[in-house]
C-alpha cells in the first residue's frame, strides 16, 4: 500500500497489533464475540473522526457494544437488538442498560428494534453523523447478512470500516462476497477464521477460538481511492443450497425446514435416538401450528391471493 496517511493503512497496522497484543481494555464482560474481534473493534474505533459514529447489530449482553464504546467515550455508539434470541429470562435489555449506566457511557444508546426496522429508521438516531465503524453480529442467515450491508450503505462514511462476525459460515462469506462484487468501492481488508463453529470445538481448540476470532471475522473498508486490490472471502462454489431456498419457501410448514434438515443430518451415519427425538419435535411443532398459517395449498403456495391483479404506479406531480 502506497498511501502512508490513509486510514486503511493505519487500520491494517492496528489489526496486526490487535492480533498480537489483544484488547486495549478488557471490560470484563461475557458474551459471544472472540477476544481478538473485540480488540479489532477497540482499535478501529480509535481511528474515527468526530462526525462519525459506531453502529452495531446484535448486542446480546453488551460485550461488543460496551467494550468498544468504553475505549472511545467521545464517539457515539448505537447498538441495535430486538432481544429475540438467547434471552430466556427477558433480562438482556435491562442488563445492557445497567452496564451503560454503571460505566457512565453518555455516548452509548441501545435501540430496541428489529435490525431491519432499525436500519430503516437509523437517520433519526445518527444526528447528522455517518457510520465510521459498523459491527454486524445479528441474525446470520444470508438475506439478513446482505441486508445489513445494503441498508447501511447510504449511512457509511467515506472511510467506513465494517467488521462482520461469524464468517466461518459459508453463507455469511457469500453475502460479503456478493456485496463486495456488486459494490467495488468496498474492499476486504482482513479475514480470520477458526477451525470450526465453537459448538464443534473442545478443550484447547475451543479456548483458542474464544481468545481469537471465535467463529471467524471479515473486515471490509470503504476504499474510494482504490488503495487495495480486490480480494474476496472464499466460498463454496456449489450454489445448490441457495437454489434449494426457493424450493423450501413455497412449501406448507416450510418455516420448519431446518427441523426437517436435522432429521437428514442424523440419517447418515444413522443416529436412531437423535432421529426419533428430532422427529417427535418436528411433529409437535407442526401440529401446534394454526390452520390459518398453513392454508390454502398443500405445497407450492406462492402466497399471492391478496396481491393486486393490476397496480400501475403514477408519476409524482412536482410543484
Ligand atoms: C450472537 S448475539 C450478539 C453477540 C454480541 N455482539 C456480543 O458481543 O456478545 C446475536 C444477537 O442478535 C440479536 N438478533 C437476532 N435477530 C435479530 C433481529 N431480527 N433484529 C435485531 N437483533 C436480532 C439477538 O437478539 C442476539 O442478541
Amino acid at each position: 500500500m502506497n498511501h502512508p496517511e490513509s486510514r486503511i493503512n493505519e487500520l491494517a497496522t492496528r489489526i496486526v497489533q490487535a492480533e498480537k497484543n489483544g484488547m486495549i481494555k478488557d471490560a470484563g464482560l461475557e458474551g459471544a464475540t472472540g477476544k481478538k474481534v473485540i480488540a479489532i473493534l477497540q482499535h478501529a474505533i480509535q481511528l474515527l473522526e468526530n462526525d462519525e459514529c459506531y453502529v452495531e447489530i446484535g448486542v446480546y449482553r453488551g460485550l461488543s457494544l460496551i467494550s468498544t464504546s468504553v475505549v472511545a467515550p467521545h464517539i457515539t455508539a448505537l447498538g441495535i437488538d430486538n432481544f429475540a434470541q438467547f434471552d430466556k429470562n427477558n433480562s438482556n435489555k435491562t442488563f445492557v442498560e445497567n452496564l451503560i449506566r454503571q460505566h457512565q457511557l453518555h455516548n452509548t444508546q441501545l435501540i430496541n428494534m428489529d435490525f431491519e426496522d432499525g436500519l430503516n429508521s437509523l437517520e433519526k438516531f445518527l444526528n447528522g453523523k455517518k457510520i465510521g465503524l459498523y459491527f454486524i453480529d445479528g441474525p446470520h442467515d444470508y438475506r439478513s447478512q446482505l441486508i445489513c450491508l445494503l441498508f447501511a450503505k447510504k449511512f457509511l462514511s467515506e472511510k467506513a470500516i465494517i467488521v462482520i462476525d461469524n464468517c466461518n459460515y459459508n453463507h455469511v462469506r457469500q453475502a460479503n462476497q456478493d456485496f463486495l462484487k456488486a459494490n467495488s468501492e468496498f474492499k476486504l481488508l482482513f479475514e480470520g477464521y477458526t477451525k470450526a463453529h465453537p459448538a464443534n470445538l473442545k478443550g484447547k481448540a475451543l479456548q483458542e477460538a474464544w481468545d481469537s476470532w471465535l467463529d471467524g471475522v471479515n473486515v471490509l473498508v470503504k476504499d474510494p481511492k482504490n488503495e487495495l486490490p480486490a480480494m474476496y472471502p472464499p466460498t463454496i462454489r456449489d450454489r445448490s443450497l441457495f437454489f434449494a431456498d426457493h424450493r423450501i419457501h413455497p412449501m406448507r410448514n416450510s418455516i420448519f425446514a431446518w427441523r426437517a434438515a436435522k432429521l437428514a443430518a442424523v440419517l447418515k451415519p444413522f443416529q436412531p435416538i437423535m432421529f426419533v427425538a428430532y422427529l417427535l419435535r418436528l411433529i409437535i411443532e407442526v401440529r401446534k401450528r394454526k390452520k390459518s398459517d398453513i392454508e390454502p395449498y398443500p405445497y407450492i403456495n406462492s402466497l399471492a391471493k391478496d396481491l393486486p391483479y393490476f397496480n400501475l404506479n403514477k408519476p409524482q406531480i412536482h410543484s
